[in-house]
């Protein structure tokens, strides 16, 4: 649909958390011809030092606006007149959403119908070369016994409200789609893992744990799967899609690797164990079964065959390459750590700007 030798403002949402930042560095990096705004209000998760490397790049801006205030979206869209809108900014996290639903409906749902509005206003009936690119979860799915993959058909069923929001987002994308003829694409992605991931999701935190000794709180028996991908092939599958997916089309992704939590935890703690050279079954001694997540989704499973058979996308890394990049990564950049999980990042944002 879109021609990269064009040039095209994109404003990408949620460009300081974690996936969010891999996409601007891909897409600021790869088309000197684009201008990338980064539209993010700085929440717990959104760390501008994820992007220190290319912050003075002329095809890159930084807005600090919510997605849940029209207005300030509104005038972001004036000045910048998008072309295309890469939607990930969201809270993210289902144990929070547990614990409060309704910032999950605020930012999750409301925000995205917020920018739905911008994208209906601003771009009318001129839809040419205009696209709505909404990142979500396979989470909407709901959860599988022990075989079968999601597909694109299968019934949505969401069990937590952080997936009952991405759900509840995914269909107005697509009703206003239906509606208003606005252009869409939606992708639906399993588990990231890789660097700039704060530290309350599975892999950053129990890294940040085994670093400072400290228990390793599995939920229930361990015995629950989940699909991981390396984000950094989710951020080039993002650019794909975005550059050749069909509008109104909905493409699954994920790494054609499903890990039992408590056998993925026991791989990441013998490899820790050997980067920290600490003698075998260290790490693992931390390990501490907890009390389960309430309505817990036993399994996810990707099935990725029509964006690999359509677009050609499949993941470059295997597992184990990504897995230890990402160990070496929090290894090696543990200012960054202490910063995001001593909140002195969030004091110094507060300063700058407001
Ligand atoms: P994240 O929590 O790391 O980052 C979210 C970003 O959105 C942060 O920079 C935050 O400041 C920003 N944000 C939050 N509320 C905002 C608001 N009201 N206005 C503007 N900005 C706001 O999330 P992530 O893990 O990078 O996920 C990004 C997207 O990908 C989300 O939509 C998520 O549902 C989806 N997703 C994530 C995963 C995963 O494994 N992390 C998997 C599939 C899909
Ligand atoms: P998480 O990283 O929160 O991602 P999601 O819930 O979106 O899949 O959790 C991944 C899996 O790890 C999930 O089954 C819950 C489990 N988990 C733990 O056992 N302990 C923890 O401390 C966390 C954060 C997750």
């Amino acid at each position: 649909m879109e021609n990269p030798t064009e040039n095209k403002t994109i404003i990408v949402t949620g460009g300081a958390g974690f996936i969010g930042s891999h996409v601007v560095r891909l897409m600021v990096n790869k088309y000197p011809n684009y201008h990338i705004v980064n539209l993010d209000a700085l929440t717990y998760a959104g760390n501008l030092e994820n992007l220190r490397d290319i912050e003075e790049k002329p095809n890159y801006t930084f807005e600090k606006a919510d997605i849940t205030e029209p207005e300030a979206i509104r005038e972001i869209f004036i000045r910048y007149k998008p072309d295309g809108v890469i939607h990930l900014a969201a809270e993210s996290h289902v144990d929070r959403s547990i614990k409060d639903p309704l910032a999950f409906v605020n930012t999750n749902v409301l925000g995205t119908i917020h920018l739905l509005n911008a994208c209906r206003e601003f771009w009318g009936n001129e839809t040419h070369g205009k696209r709505f690119y909404h990142i979500s979860t396979d989470e909407v799915y709901g959860t599988l016994g022990e075989d079968g993959l999601f597909t694109e058909e299968t019934p949505y069923d969401p069990n937590s409200p952080y997936s009952a929001s991405k759900a509840s987002s995914d269909h107005f994308v697509r009703a206003y789609g239906e509606t208003y003829g606005l252009p869409y694409v939606i992708t639906n992605c399993s588990n990231n893992y890789g660097s700039f991931q704060f530290p309350e999701k599975l892999i950053p935190l129990f890294i940040n744990n085994i670093i400072n000794e400290k228990p390793l709180p599995v939920y229930g028996d361990g015995n629950y799967t989940r699909d991981w991908l390396f984000v950094e092939d989710h951020a080039i599958a993002i650019d794909l899609v975005y550059h050749l997916g069909q509008n109104g089309e909905t493409y699954n992704i994920g790494g054609f690797n499903e890990w039992k939590n408590i056998d993925l935890v026991k791989v990441l703690c013998s490899l820790m164990d050997q980067k920290l050279n600490r003698s075998p079954g260290t790490s693992e001694n931390l390990i501490t079964y907890v009390k389960d997540r309430p309505g817990h989704d036993k399994r996810y499973a990707i099935d990725a065959s029509k964006i690999n058979r359509e677009l050609g996308w499949k993941p470059s890394v295997t597992f184990e390459e990504g897995l230890a990049k990402t160990i070496d990564w929090y290894l090696n950049n543990g200012d960054w750590l202490k910063n995001v999980t001593s909140g002195n990042y969030r004091d110094y944002y507060k300063k700058m700007y407001g």
